[in-house]
C-alpha cells in the first residue's frame, strides 16, 4: 500500500517535535551546567586566591612577601574607612627570576587580590613585552606604551623580560627603548592608584634595567626573587601539574623523577617548573601512545587512564633532552 503523502507528512512533524523536545531536555540538563560556568567566572574571595597561592610548591620567602603587602593594603583600606591618615604608596614591583620560576602564576593571583581588596577596580593582568611596548618610529613608542598602560588601568601591567627595554640590551639602529622607558615612569605616576606595573626578568638583566634610568628603581615598592627551584621541589610540582589535570604518577616515579631532575643541566636557560611542565604534557603523550597500542585500549577503565609510569616520564625525558 502507498502511504499518503499526508500521512507521511505527519509522521516527519511527529518525528520533528519529538527530536525538539528531546533538545530541550537535554538543554535544561545542562542549565545547572551552565549556572555553575557562570559562576566559575565571578570573583573569587581572598581566602580562595590565598589559597592557591599557598598550593604553590616552594616560594616561602615571596608568599611572605605578598602576605604583608596584603596585610599592609588591607590594614590602609580600614584606616581610610576611620579617616585616619593614608600612608599613599607606590605598589610597583619588580619580580627577579630565571625563566619558569612562577613569576606569571604569582603575577596573576596578586592581580586578582588587588582586585578583591578593591584596590584595583578589575584585578586582571595584561602581560606584554618589548615587542608590545616599543614601536617600529620616533612617535610610536610612547602611543604604544601609552595604549599598553591603559588596557592595565585597574589591573596589573606585567612586563616580561623588561631589560629587553634598557638601551644596553638592544641591537645596533632603532633605539626607542629608552622612550618606552620614559614613557612607563610617567604613566606608573599618572595611575597610581589605578594600576600597578610588575617588571619581570633574569636576576642580572633586572639588576642592569633599574639602573639604566636613573629614577627607574626608586618607583618600586619591592623587589621580589623567584628563586630556582630545587630537584625535590620539582618533583612536587610536576606531581601537582598532574594532580591538577587528572592523573596520578604511577609506583615509582617519585625515584624515577629526582633522577631525571638530577641529570638536567642546569644552565642559565633551564627551564624550572616550565621542564616539570613540558616533561608532564611529554610525558602524558606517551601514556597515550603506550595505552593506545594495547590489545585492551578499547576498554581501559580509570586507573590506566589516569596513571603514568616511570617509563612514560624516561621516555618524555629522553625527547627533551635531544631538543
Ligand atoms: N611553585 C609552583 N608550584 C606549582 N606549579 C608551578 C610553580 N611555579 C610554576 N609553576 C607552573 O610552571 C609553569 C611555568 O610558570 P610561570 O609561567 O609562572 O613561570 P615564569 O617565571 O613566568 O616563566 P617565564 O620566565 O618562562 O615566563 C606554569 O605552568 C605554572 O603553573
Ligand atoms: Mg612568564
Amino acid at each position: 500500500m502507498v502511504r499518503r503523502p499526508d500521512k507521511l507528512a505527519k509522521k516527519i512533524r511527529d518525528a520533528g517535535e519529538q527530536v525538539r523536545r528531546q533538545a530541550e531536555i537535554r538543554l535544561d540538563d545542562r542549565l545547572p551546567a551552565i549556572a555553575r560556568r557562570k559562576n566559575d567566572a565571578e570573583p573569587r574571595t581572598m581566602e580562595e586566591i590565598q589559597a592557591e597561592l599557598d598550593s604553590l610548591v616552594g616560594l616561602e620567602s615571596v608568599k611572605e612577601q605578598i602576605r604583608t603587602q596584603m596585610a599592609f593594603l588591607q590594614i590602609k583600606a580600614q584606616r581610610k574607612e576611620h579617616g585616619m591618615a593614608d600612608v599613599s604608596t607606590s605598589q610597583h614591583l619588580v619580580f627577579m627570576g630565571n625563566p619558569g620560576t612562577g613569576k606569571t602564576t604569582v603575577a596573576r593571583l596578586l592581580a586578582e587580590m588587588y582586585g578583591s581588596i578593591g584596590m584595583l577596580e578589575k584585578g586582571h593582568l595584561v602581560e606584554v613585552d618589548r615587542a608590545g611596548m616599543v614601536g617600529q618610529y620616533v612617535g610610536h613608542t610612547a602611543a604604544k606604551t601609552t595604549k599598553a598602560v591603559k588596557k592595565a588601568l585597574g589591573g596589573v601591567l606585567f612586563i616580561d623580560e623588561a631589560y629587553a627595554l634598557s638601551p644596553q640590551n638592544m641591537g645596533l639602529g632603532n633605539d626607542f627603548g629608552t622612550e618606552s622607558v620614559e614613557t612607563l615612569i610617567k604613566r606608573m605616576e599618572d595611575h597610581r592608584n589605578e594600576l600597578v606595573v610588575v617588571v619581570a626578568g633574569y636576576p642580572k638583566l633586572m639588576e642592569k634595567f633599574l639602573k639604566s634610568n636613573p629614577g627607574l628603581r626608586s618607583r618600586f615598592a619591592r623587589e621580589i626573587t623567584f628563586p630556582d627551584y630545587n630537584d625535590a621541589e620539582l618533583v612536587a610540582i610536576t606531581e601537582k601539574l598532574a594532580r591538577d589535570a587528572d592523573y596520578r604518577l604511577g609506583e615509582g616515579t617519585e625515584a624515577t623523577l629526582m633522577v631525571i631532575f638530577e641529570r638536567a643541566a642546569r644552565t642559565e636557560a633551564f627551564g624550572n617548573a616550565r621542564y616539570a611542565r613540558n616533561l608532564f604534557e611529554q610525558a602524558a603523550s606517551r601514556q597515550a601512545v603506550r595505552l593506545s597500542e594495547d590489545p585492551a585500549s578499547a576498554t581501559l577503565g580509570m586507573e590506566a587512564l589516569s596513571t603514568i609510569s616511570s617509563e612514560d616520564l624516561r621516555a618524555a625525558a629522553r625527547l627533551l633532552d635531544q631538543g
